[in-house]
């Protein structure tokens, strides 16, 4: 197999002799909050299937195509469609798209996300920044050889989500609610025990995502902002079984509120 290193500078490598702007700021948009990727000036469009090593969507409602161009201003690289553990990408597949990010030169990284509430102060629709995350797949990206020109061996996790982003969250909402985020592995909903103990270990919400591209981009030295959007109430605090139109629903109508946070963010943003 290539060497990680080689086909990450490899599909970057395809990318900066095409792309006009570079980009500084990767946003990586969840279920159903792709729409965003429209509002792009200029857009350039990279399906993941013309990308170099990139891995290729599976998910239905995800587009799988990498879109760069500016958006108010600022130059920007969107991945509509992500690669979820649970699909059977390795790990080091599922952050690929975070190191490439950093290879053209990211420093700050935007994720979304749908989500199961477990706070119950919170309510299906709301959109929540996360502050931190527990890892309950107990695995991660950076298992294996480490290769120090991504980054350190041992890279430090105590800011995840970089708190000077989250405070100029806070200036564009003032309202948005804090929370941690407990990373499973899925495909299925938590059953309503492992919700329980979640919540006892600390967390406030629960979803398939973001933790992996959190890890991985803070271990090459990006900042990470991430939202997440409450879809639902995680299982034992809802009364209602799972549903997965459902929680496409609930993300489409908050995906407005959260496309017009974004927005106003953008221009702050170092
Ligand atoms: N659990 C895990 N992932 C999710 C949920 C949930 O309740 N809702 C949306 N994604």
């Amino acid at each position: 197999m290539d060497n990680y290193k080689s086909t990450i500078d490899a599909c970057a490598d395809y990318l900066k002799s095409r792309i006009i702007t570079p980009p500084e700021i990767g946003l990586i948009l969840g279920t159903g909050l792709g729409q965003l990727a429209d509002q792009i000036e200029n857009p350039q469009i990279f399906p993941y299937s013309e990308l170099p090593h990139f891995p290729t969507s599976t998910v239905v409602g995800h587009k799988g195509q990498l879109v760069i161009g500016t958006l108010h201003g600022k130059a920007v690289a969107m991945l509509q469609g992500r690669f979820h553990y649970y699909e059977g990408y390795s790990l080091k597949e599922v952050v690929f798209p975070v190191y490439v990010l950093k290879a053209l030169g990211v420093k700050t990284l935007i994720v979304t996300n749908a989500c199961g509430g477990m706070n119950t102060a919170y309510q299906p629709g709301d959109i929540v920044l996360i502050n931190d995350f527990i890892n309950t797949a107990f695995t991660n990206p950076l298992i294996g050889p480490n290769d120090d020109e991504l980054g350190p061996r041992f890279p430090d996790m105590s800011e995840p989500y970089k708190k000077s982003l989250i405070d100029l969250a806070l200036s564009v909402d003032k309202h948005l609610p804090q929370g941690v985020y407990c990373w499973f592995s899925g495909p299925y909903y938590e059953t309503a025990a492992e919700i329980r103990a979640f919540r006892i270990l600390g967390g406030d919400l629960v979803g398939m995502s973001t933790v992996p591209e959190t890890i991985a981009a803070n271990h090459c030295g990006m900042s990470v902002l991430a939202f997440a959007v409450v879809t639902n109430m995680a299982t034992g605090i809802q009364t209602v079984k799972h549903d997965h139109h459902r929680v496409v629903q609930m993300a489409n109508l908050a995906a407005i509120r959260l496309e017009k946070i974004l927005i106003d963010l953008l221009p702050k943003l170092p």
